[in-house]
């Protein structure tokens, strides 16, 4: 375990943006336009989101709960199927309750980033193909072209789409490519809209080969590399998109498509040669469980790998759209956040031109298949929905205070540091609740 509380005391620039960060499907509860909505009543999602955090009725509140824990900005998504329930359809009540929430924040001094495609869609869009679907990008373009000019007076930055850059499986590249370009239009409508500055937020897959000397691991290794991360930042550099398997294009819409980099970073990945699929077993900590069961109870600290993501974006500046941890024992959530923003000062220090940083999560909340990963700064009861501040809510709210934190403020938090014995995943159990 990193010793930190002999931490040094670290401080961010005037002007540093701290916040959090959701997604509509996660927190709003009954979003039953999505195509999401239809997989989970369909069974082919074990858990379905339900009610989630019933965030979208008590979106006030959490307005006011963001305030009193100093978030000085957040990021957050509208949710397409709210506002276009059918095709050509808009719903004109749905538009008006995102207005209402970004202009709350704006009124408590809490500056919105947007997220326009976080995962979820109406699932209309899916059943004509989705982003795949040939011509239609152009659904996609008509919503933005009449949201955008409604929320901009708002809006403080622009997150088009969330981690379309994932998969490293075989037949990825289709819908990868269809998605790079949906960026890259949505980049080009916003700014004709928008002074504020756009991104798309990217998932830094920090990858490594599974055995450190197999030269198939090492190769693969680079090669994932590029399927999920130097794809996406060459084509943005230079509008030239080269993908496995594809002819190469050019697209001078993609070229410079990005105002910053958006990065959610998490962890790193072992590539393994010897898998279908290439992700080798993700390195297990021995010392420590974060989460007693499921797929995300081998999540490690592992801040080093945003250093990396961090030198790899020097031509632009870089706002971290997502970093968190799922853990039952919140005091790891305190270690991992004081780990991550040393590790970001680290890189500022050496020239990294940073802006902000956005705490998955705010809340506990929907994780995709699974309320058991419990993300949040705040604890939520999903009966009652009660929201309750965690201690590593307080800590953070302190770190904003004073723009940065030192090994006092970790004791008042900490008496000890978390060490909990070992609890490795077994068969049979599972991550459903
Ligand atoms: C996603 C979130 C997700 C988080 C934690 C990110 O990949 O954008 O939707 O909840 O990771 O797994």
């Amino acid at each position: 375990m990193y010793d930190v509380f002999n931490l040094p005391d670290i401080a961010f620039p005037a002007g540093f943006l701290w916040g959090s960060a959701t997604a509509a499907h996660q927190v709003e509860g009954d979003n039953v336009h999505s195509q999401r909505w239809a997989d989970e009543q369909a069974g082919r999602i074990a858990v379905p989101s339900g009610k989630a955090c019933d965030h979208y009725r008590r979106y006030r509140g959490d307005v006011a709960l963001l305030a009193r824990l100093g978030h000085g900005a957040y990021r957050m998504s509208v949710e397409w199927s709210r506002i276009e329930p059918e095709n050509g359809r808009w719903d004109e009540a749905a538009a008006d309750h995102y207005v209402d929430l970004l202009e709350r924040l704006k009124n408590r001094g809490i500056r919105p980033f947007v997220t326009l495609h976080h995962v979820t869609h109406p699932l209309w869009f899916e059943k004509l193909g989705g982003f795949a679907g040939r011509g239609n990008l152009r659904y996609f373009e008509r919503f933005l072209e009449r949201l955008v000019p409604r929320l901009s007076p708002f809006t403080d930055g622009w997150i088009v789409l969330n981690e379309f850059n994932l998969s490293t499986a075989p037949d990825s590249g289709p819908l990868k490519l269809a998605m790079l370009r949906a960026h890259a239009r949505g980049y080009h409508i916003i700014k004709r809209h928008s002074k504020a500055p756009v991104g798309t937020a990217h998932a830094y897959i920090h990858w490594l080969p599974a055995r450190c000397h197999d030269p198939l691991d090492r190769v693969l290794a680079r090669y994932a590399d590029f399927l999920t991360n130097e794809f996406f930042f060459h084509a943005v550099r230079t509008g030239e998109i080269v993908y496995p398997h594809t002819d190469a294009a050019y697209d001078r819409e993609v070229k410079g498509s990005m105002d910053f980099w958006g990065v959610n970073y998490y962890h790193r990945q072992m590539a393994d040669a010897r898998r279908a699929g290439l992700r080798g077993t993700p390195f297990r900590h021995t010392q420590l469980t974060l989460l007693r069961e499921g797929p995300m109870a081998v999540r490690e600290l592992y801040p080093e790998g945003l250093i990396a993501a961090i030198e790899r974006l020097g031509d632009r500046p870089i706002y971290i759209t997502e970093n968190g941890l799922p853990c039952e024992d919140d005091r790891f959530r305190i270690v991992s956040i004081a780990l991550h923003l040393a590790a970001l000062r680290e890189a500022m220090d050496r020239g990294a031109d940073v802006r902000g940083y956005f705490h998955w999560s705010l809340m506990d909340n929907y994780e995709w298949d699974s309320f058991a990963p419990r993300f949040g700064l705040v604890h939520v009861d999903f009966r009652t929905f009660q929201r309750t501040p965690k201690p590593s809510a307080y800590f953070y709210r302190d770190v904003i205070r004073r723009n940065g934190f030192g090994a006092g403020l970790l004791k008042k938090y900490l008496r000890e540091l978390p060490t909990v014995a070992a609890w490795p995943p077994g068969p049979g159990r599972s991550a459903r609740p």
